[in-house]
């Protein structure tokens, strides 16, 4: 793939698989903005990148609010002159509350989506005008398996998720003209080094009965495809959904 160094923003890089995508793209070479809401999470990934010899910048960042959103954007811009691909990986995931559709609250829904949701769109406007002045970029949106499965005592979640998958199509169709390309990436489990009560052992073991390949997954088998996809190579790919779930239900 180009070694070319790009200008990338991964929001909700502070931790988790966002955290491993700052570091796949700064072990590349890439400039990499780690925008989340965790100033001391964005800080220790900046400095790991610092201290493997990669170029990164941490800003505390809110993706639910446009100004946060706009600051981050022209943070980025006055220290890297523009940005080349964007990962809307942040969402309220590993901090969520499940519980039975009937008991989630309006104002618990309505968090979940200005975060999951709206930060996606927020995120991408901000980026819009860069990538549309050099006539290229790469969007890669996180959604999940779930959009496609559904799942019981995750509503929010998931509705929120789904905005995501559609506002991928039409991201990619207005983009389209500019080589700007827009992808979903949906992952099923991954263990990160974040504990999660959200999947219990006897759910795993489910799971795992449903996959073709059985084992849970890792960051690393997500990096490799948000890599590829907001990679020069990739420009003739856009509107597309990869699920990366080990072959659920294919058993
Ligand atoms: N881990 C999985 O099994 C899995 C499966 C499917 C989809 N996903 C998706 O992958 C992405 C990453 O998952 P993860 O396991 O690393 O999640 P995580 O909960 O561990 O990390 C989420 C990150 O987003 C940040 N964040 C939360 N709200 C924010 C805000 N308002 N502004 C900026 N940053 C904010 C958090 O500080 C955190 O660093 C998420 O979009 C998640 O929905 C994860």
């Amino acid at each position: 793939m180009s070694t070319k160094q790009r200008v990338v923003v991964v929001t909700g890089g502070g931790q988790g698989i966002g955290r491993e995508y700052a570091i796949a793209f700064a072990a590349r070479g890439d400039a990499v903005v780690i925008a989340d809401l965790n100033s001391e999470n964005a800080e220790s990934v900046h400095r790991e990148i610092q201290d493997q010899g990669g170029t990164s910048l941490a800003v505390v960042t809110n993706v639910a609010d446009k100004a946060s959103v706009d600051a981050m954007v022209q943070k980025t811009a006055d220290r890297f002159g523009t940005v080349d691909v964007l990962i809307n990986n942040a969402a309220i995931f590993s901090a969520l509350k499940m519980k039975p559709f009937e008991e989630i609250s309006p104002d618990e829904w309505e968090k979940v989506f200005a975060v999951n949701s709206r930060g996606v769109f927020l995120c991408a406007q901000a980026v819009a005008p860069y990538m549309k002045k050099q006539r290229s970029g790469r969007i890669v949106n996180i959604s999940s398996s779930v959009v496609t499965t559904g799942r019981a005592n995750y509503a929010h979640y998931v509705a929120s998720k789904g905005a995501v998958s559609a506002l991928n199509k039409s991201l990619a169709t207005e983009l389209g003209e500019y080589n700007i390309t827009s992808n979903v990436v949906s992952p099923h489990g991954i263990v990160t080094e974040i504990p999660r009560e959200t999947i219990t052992d006897d759910q795993w073991a489910g799971m795992l009965a449903e996959q073709a390949i059985k084992r849970k997954g890792t960051p690393q088998d997500v990096v490799a495809a948000v890599v590829f996809l907001a990679s020069e190579e990739a420009g003739y790919i856009t509107g597309q959904t990869l699920l990366i779930d080990g072959g659920l239900r294919y058993t």
